[in-house]
């Protein structure tokens, strides 16, 4: 067995319950009454990073969560990785679709994950994907076999749109210096398939309000009389897509990157089995765009997507009323080109176009970002490639990814360094959902290949 393998096989009861301590605080970013726990996990994760050998560790301040740094500079001639994760997870509800609370992790075998998940929020995303990086940097430094620079800049505001990350970076460029970023918060193909992400798409969020009357109405007294504001933003909305679904917001496409037949070819030979896709998700057809596939229209197309809607009567029973205002969550998300500020805008104008006399509209732009690609030939991909190759024993497929972390294209306009996406989850993992996991078997890959990559990117930048 080898240095790392060994490493793990002996701390690897420990680098569970460590993980475990850190999935018990809920760091609900998005919900003012956890800011203790956001607060005691950057804590957490700041003492963690002092106990693998950081030298400098610090809580930086900023308007919102603050930003754990840390770094360990052994040879300025060296080259410099910049680890990103984030410490802040999703709200876990509908918490009653839980089979275990969000907060009080437990290890479940599943089908895909003989060995045991972890289930808890966050326990892919972020949590464990980030701290597989502290671990492997304990392997590093405990063994005295840490090849590079290394810097970590974990967040706590990813899952409500990095605002204050994004100042602190632009605020910072020179203590972020780096020669590539490495982040774990993506998926891969399968536990036999490995794939490195090459792509992530921009987002466009907004939210709409569509006001009728200037109260609530007898829907027998008014009914039919005056526009009723559900009917109405319904309609709207269902407008947005025609019946090839196809986006008809006016510009949505203009520039919108079209691949190249050989491109969609090369995309096509990932595995990809579509009666287990429809089986999963208990759906008996896929739906989307005429003209592509499902892995094409979940990574390489834009969409647009109502995430809520809300308005009227949901209590119990019936109530007869016309309600006043009407209301939806809308994300676009978003190819490379597109400007997600422009996009927003085509969105505005339209959908203030479209309202009918009687109702008024308004739309709140919410957070967004730009999409990212990076190309498959470059240092950082080629030392990725070949870490996972040892460790997996397969060359990993580049696959682009329908999520969005939209700091990443910021990241490189800032820092003009091109990152590399090493997530360890699969889609079957639940992120954002109830019952949220990640595979034990994972979760130690993660730690074996990491360090790999830091000797191959040290090698190849020679
Ligand atoms: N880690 C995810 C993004 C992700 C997951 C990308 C899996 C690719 C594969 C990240 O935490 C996330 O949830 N991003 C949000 C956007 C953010 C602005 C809230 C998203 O994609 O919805
Ligand atoms: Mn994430
Ligand atoms: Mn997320």
């Amino acid at each position: 067995m080898n240095q790392i393998k060994s490493y793990i096989a002996e701390h690897k009861e420990r680098f569970l319950t460590e993980l475990i301590d850190i999935l018990k605080i809920p760091s609900i970013s998005a919900d003012k009454a956890y800011k203790k726990d956001v607060l005691k996990t950057a804590d957490t994760i700041k003492y963690s990073l002092e106990k693998v050998g950081c030298d400098t560790v610090e809580i930086c301040k900023t308007d919102g969560y603050p930003i754990v740094y840390a770094q360990k500079i052994i040879d300025k001639n060296l080259p410099t990785i910049l680890v990103y994760g984030h410490y802040d997870v999703q709200p876990p509800d509908p918490i009653n679709l839980w089979d275990s609370p969000p907060f009080e992790p437990v290890i479940k075998k599943t089908d895909k994950h003989p060995d045991g998940a972890i289930f808890a929020r966050g326990a892919c995303d972020d949590k464990g994907q980030m701290y597989m990086h502290v671990k492997a940097m304990e392997f590093m430094t405990a063994t005295n076999q840490l090849p590079c620079n290394v810097k970590f800049m974990i967040e706590g505001e990813e899952e409500v749109g990095s605002a204050n990350l994004a100042t602190f970076v632009k605020n910072n460029t020179e203590k972020l210096k780096n020669d590539v970023i490495l982040i774990s918060d993506t998926g891969m193909i399968a536990n036999n398939v490995p794939s490195i992400t090459t792509g992530l798409r921009g987002l466009s969020y907004v939210e709409v309000e569509v006001t009728g009357p200037n109260r609530d109405l007898h829907s027998g007294l008014y009914g039919g009389a005056v526009a009723n504001p559900i009917n109405i933003l319904t309609k709207m909305i269902a407008s947005l897509h025609d019946e090839n679904n196809h986006i008809t917001i006016p510009g949505f496409y203009d520039n919108v990157e079209e691949l190249s037949q050989q491109e969609r070819a090369e995309m096509a030979k990932a595995p990809f089995n579509l009666d287990a896709y429809k089986k999963a998700l208990d759906i008996n057809a896929v739906y989307g765009e005429t003209g592509y596939t499902t892995n094409e229209r979940n990574s390489i197309r834009p969409t647009l997507d109502v995430n809520g809607i809300w308005g009227g009567y949901t209590g119990e029973g019936a109530k007869t009323v016309i309600a006043s205002k009407a209301y939806a969550k809308i994300s676009m998300r978003l190819v490379p080109n597109q400007d997600w500020q422009n996009i927003t805008k085509l969105f505005k104008t339209h959908f203030e176009n479209i309202a009918p006399q009687g109702v008024t509209v308004k739309v709140t732009p919410h957070h967004g970002g730009q999409g990212y690609v990076t190309p498959i030939d470059s240092v950082g991909y080629k030392a990725a490639s070949k870490a996972y190759q040892d460790t997996f024993g397969k060359t990993p497929i580049p696959q682009r990814s329908g999520g969005s972390i939209p700091i990443v294209a910021l990241f490189e306009q800032e820092l003009k360094s091109k990152t590399i996406l090493m997530g360890f989850g699969l889609d079957s993992d639940a992120i954002h959902s109830p019952n949220e996991h990640f595979g034990v078997w994972n979760y130690l890959k993660g730690i074996e290949t990491i360090p790999l990559f830091y000797k191959y990117f040290t090698e190849l930048s020679r």
